[in-house]
């Protein structure tokens, strides 16, 4: 017995061998299919791309011929190559295709794995292309991937890859390709990259915690062509070892901390370069002669650092350059008059230096000029005729110049001239009529010396949305066609213009702009025209109330003249800037304004503007201490965001005392309002939505948004919804607005306590953890029908808040039945409702770290809802 046993196990022990022997060195068809099976049974597909992967030979499909693979010939049909980029998928990464003996490519960007960087497909020995690009895949760059050593493409850009770039990195030593780009690595980049040989691509870009020097050992690399570094924290001088990228074509080292000089870095020898770019750092010194005799150089962009001193005249020879950008940087000297004829040019850009020079006539032959843009420099001379016959210009922007003489009657010819901007030069004489550019949306003619009257023809120039003529010496009337157009900006203040004002030019615009023309007469200025009609009583209280004053002052001009000046004074503290065209009047923000008996600061307002629109508007104090530049970039950071759940921000105007931030209006009303109604009930599967949509928002910007955000005041109100009771999340980051201390304050004016996690009132920082807590109160608001804020009495009649009342009932035998909103309850939606309490409650756990997180919220209620679904909807 025993012998046979043992024999028998010999001979399957060598079955096994054979099997393995068999699987490794010589694949059936039918292995590589079961390989691509398994790799395909980890991955979650909702869009159903890998349907067509299947063994069922009905679709007679070979493998082959599989969604995203591709297979080679040699030496006999072999996949060689798995491409299943941007198709929705997430799951797992299995290594099952490392079994794939001539797998050379693997390409899974633009999905959604969501993993650490998965080191097991370093068993693959034949791959040479890992592209995981755009995934969500998290965690560090482990040391062992210096197993992946065959690998020449390695892609983890647009990911949350974090911590330090191993030492090790540097042994991949066939790498040609290195993208880590816009990531959240951080500290030193480690001189072994200087190792990689072979790298003809690498990219760093767009990881802002990597404070760290370019190591000068990156000069070694002799075969790379691009180096992209841009917006990183790299700081110190540009290594003077870049004499040795002798390959380089792309360098783009822009909004870094960069210092030193640029001259010594990099000088002639990058003869192959098509393109540099290193502006938005504090490099200085003179731009280095003789970069441009190449010939090759493609795009030059030097803006925004403090180079001085005078371009090198060689730069007028680059008959190859497309872009020319210094903008924002200390030039002088006479501009490359070669470049306005350079065959190829297509964008210059050089506004804020000392340049000086003209534009010459044989700016006509730049055939390809798109864009230019010099304001802020010395220029003199006329504006060109050749101007009006480059086909292709849309932006001609030279404020701030010396430019004389008279407008070429052609000036407008360019078809696709679309913003022009001369504003605050010399030019003197009559405005051309304008007809012939039907694209023009912008024409800034401010500060100069133009007489004569404003061309009727600008009223048939359809697009026109911002017309400033102001500060010139313009006389006549306002044509009257000019309010056919949408004009959002009218500026025609200090000129010698007369006659009635049309009326809509004054009351639908947001900033009409009609004060210093003395001769000017109508409602809201002081001279009503003579028939002295009723529709004074139109305008404002408070327009109403400062002419009443201005009046009582004085009757005589020069004290009208005064006030008006008075007037400019106070409408100068606005500002505003818009993401959206909007149609708002200053008045109209006023009422808000002037609106004192206002419960807080921090309500928010629903305006209808005289274009018919419903816009909201949310009142902040402006703390005062950060200058109107930060404060703009701090909304307009917030103001980017776009996702389905988010209220857009449509444009903030602002004073020293007041920001109006300004909200796209939702049909709906808020959460709040709905939750108060009696009556109109919002069913089950409707309320599910509106939780699940918010989870989402949350996660979308404390997440996937960068900069991270929490949003700080999460309740009822600030869920709008829209006409198909889509939640929309408003209000939220408005710290990042005002600041700490002032959105404390808005905090102790608008929150309701009980959605305020109990570790608020000793932690200083704000945490995710926070939001989840209040997210808990909302979803319990949602289960039980009732206002946060206002639950039902206990027993003993006392007050209870949300929180303490469903604790306490839960605490009863059967509690948690009695907590469901009796007036929507129904045998289908009992159990998802009792799952949702059950999340809620996970939510607002006293201790922050046994909350749920955002995403599993979001997993929980999306099994809540995908259950849902398959029900009959109910009416
Ligand atoms: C794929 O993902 C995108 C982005 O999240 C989403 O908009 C789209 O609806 C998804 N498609 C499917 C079929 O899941
Ligand atoms: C792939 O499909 C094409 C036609 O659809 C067929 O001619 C070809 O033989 C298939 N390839 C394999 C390997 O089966
Ligand atoms: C990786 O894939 C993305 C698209 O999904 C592509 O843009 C990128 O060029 C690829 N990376 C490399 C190094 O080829
Ligand atoms: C540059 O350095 C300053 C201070 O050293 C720092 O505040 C700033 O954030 C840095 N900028 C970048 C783009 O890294
Ligand atoms: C035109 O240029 C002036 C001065 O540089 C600037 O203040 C103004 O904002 C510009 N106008 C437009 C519409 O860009
Ligand atoms: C309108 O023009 C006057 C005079 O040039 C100027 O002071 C004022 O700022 C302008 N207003 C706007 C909004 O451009
Ligand atoms: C002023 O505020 C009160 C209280 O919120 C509000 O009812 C009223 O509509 C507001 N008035 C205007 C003109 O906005
Ligand atoms: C503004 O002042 C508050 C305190 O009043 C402070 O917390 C905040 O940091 C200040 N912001 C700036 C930009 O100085
Ligand atoms: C917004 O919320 C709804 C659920 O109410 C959801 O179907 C939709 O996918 C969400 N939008 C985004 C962009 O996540
Ligand atoms: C619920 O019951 C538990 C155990 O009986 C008790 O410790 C807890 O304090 C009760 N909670 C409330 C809110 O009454």
């Amino acid at each position: 017995m025993a012998t046979r046993f043992r024999h028998q196990f010999s001979i399957s022990l060598a079955l096994t061998f054979f099997c393995f022997f068999f699987t490794t060195f010589s694949f059936t068809e039918n292995e590589e299919l079961g390989f691509l099976l398994r790799f395909k049974a980890s991955i979650d597909d909702p869009k159903g791309s890998l349907s067509g992967w299947s063994n069922t030979s009905s679709s007679s499909s070979h493998h082959c011929n599989w969604t995203g693979i591709t297979c080679t010939r040699a030496p006999s049909l072999y996949v060689s190559s798995i491409n299943l980029q941007s198709l929705n998928l997430s799951g797992e990464i299995s290594d099952s295709v490392c079994n794939l003996p001539y797998l050379t490519h693997l390409d899974l960007s633009q999905n959604f794995f969501n993993q650490p960087i998965p080191l097991h497909l370093s068993r693959c020995l034949t791959l040479e292309t890992l592209n995981l690009s755009n995934n969500l895949i998290w965690g560090t760059i482990p040391d062992q991937i210096s197993e992946f050593s065959a690998l020449k493409v390695l892609d983890f850009s647009s990911n949350h890859v974090e911590g330090k770039i191993p030492e090790d990195l540097g042994l991949l030593f066939n790498l040609q390709v290195l993208d880590l780009g816009s990531n959240l690595l951080s500290g030193l980049v480690p001189p072994a990259i200087g190792k990689l040989s072979e790298l003809v691509v690498l990219d760093l870009s767009e990881n802002s915690y990597l404070v760290s020097e370019i190591p000068s050992s990156i000069g070694k690399l002799d075969k790379l062509e691009q180096l992209l570094l841009h917006r990183s924290g790299f700081h110190g001088e540009i290594p003077t070892s870049f004499v040795g990228l002798t390959s380089l074509k792309i360098l783009d080292l822009c909004l870094n901390n960069l210092t030193g000089e640029i001259t010594r870095s990099i000088g002639s020898s990058l003869k192959n370069l098509e393109s540099l770019d290193v502006s938005q750092n504090k490099i200085s010194g003179s731009f280095p002669s003789g970069i441009c005799r190449g010939k090759r150089l493609i795009n030059l962009s030097l803006h925004s650092n403090y180079f001085e001193g005078p371009l090198p005249n060689s730069i007028g020879e680059c008959l190859s350059l497309e872009r020319f950008q210094v903008q924002n940087n200390g030039f002088s000297g006479e501009f490359p008059v070669g470049l306005w004829s350079s065959p190829k040019i297509k964008i210059i850009r050089a506004d804020n230096n000392r340049l000086t020079g003209q534009v010459p006539d044989s700016v006509s032959s730049a055939s390809a000029l798109e864009q230019v843009e010099i304001d802020s420099n010395s220029f003199s001379g006329e504006i060109p005729h050749g101007l009006g016959l480059i086909k292709n210009l849309y932006k001609f922007s030279a404020s701030e110049n010396g430019f004389g003489g008279e407008l070429p009657p052609n000036f407008c010819d360019s078809p696709v001239l679309s913003i022009v901007n001369i504003s605050h030069n010399k030019l003197l004489g009559k405005i051309p009529e304008l007809k012939n550019c039907k694209k023009l949306v912008s024409l800034s003619l401010a500060g100069n010396e133009f007489t004569g009257e404003i061309p009727t023809s600008l009223a048939d120039l359809h697009v026109l949305t911002y017309l400033d003529l102001s500060d010139n010496k313009l006389t006549g009337l306002i044509p009257q066609d000019l309010q056919n157009l949408k004009l959002a900006l009218f500026n025609v203040s200090f000129n010698r213009l007369s006659g009635e004002v049309p009326q809509s030019l004054v009351s639908g615009l947001p900033a009409s702009f009609l004060q210093g023309n003395p001769g000017l007469c109508g409602p809201g200025l002081p001279n009503s025209c003579s028939s002295g009609r009723s529709s004074f009583h139109k305008t404002g209280a408070l327009m109403l109330a400062l002419i009443c004053l201005a009046l009582a002052l004085a009757t005589s001009l020069v004290m009208s003249y005064r006030y008006h000046r008075k007037k400019v004074q106070f409408k100068s503290t606005w500002q505003s800037e818009f993401y959206y065209p909007l149609r708002l009047t200053e008045q109209e923000l006023m009422k808000v304004m002037q609106n004192d008996s206002c419960p807080s600061v921090s309500e928010v307002y629903v305006l209808s503007l005289s274009s018919g629109e419903l816009i909201a508007v949310k009142k902040l104090v402006n703390p005062r201490n950060i200058s109107s530049k930060a404060l703009k970039a701090k909304v307009r950071t917030i103001a980017k965001i776009r996702h389905k759940n988010i209220t857009r921000i449509l444009g903030f105007c602002f004073t020293d005392e007041l920001i109006f931030l300004i909200y796209e209006f939702t049909q709906n009303g808020s959460l709040h309002d709905m939750l108060s109604r009696p009556g109109d009930q919002l069913q089950w599967s409707v309320r599910l939505k509106i939780a699940l949509g918010v989870a989402q928002a949350l996660a979308y910007i404390s997440r996937d948004y960068v900069p991270h955000l929490l949003h700080r005041n999460l309740k009822s109100t600030n869920i709008l919804l829209d006409k198909d009771f889509e939640p929309k999340l408003s209000d939220f980051a408005l710290d990042q607005i005002v600041g700490e201390t002032a959105f404390q304050s808005v905090l102790h004016a608008s929150s309701y306590p009980c959605y305020t996690a109990p570790e608020n009132n000793y932690s200083k920082k704000a945490t995710e953890e926070m939001d989840v807590y209040s997210f808990g109160v909302l979803l319990l608001e949602l289960v039980t029908g009732q206002r946060a804020e206002k639950a039902e009495g206990g027993e003993s009649g006392e007050s209870l808040d949300i929180v303490k009342q469903v604790r306490r009932k839960i605490n009863l035998t059967n509690g948690a039945a009695q907590v469901l909103d009796e007036k929507i309850l129904s045998s289908s939606c009992q159990s998802e409702m009792l799952k949702t309490l059950d999340i809620a409650l996970s939510c607002i756990a006293v201790a922050a770290e046994k909350r749920l997180s955002m995403l599993q919220v979001i997993k929980a209620l999306e099994s809540i809802s995908s259950s849902t679904e398959k029900l009959p909807v109910s009416a």
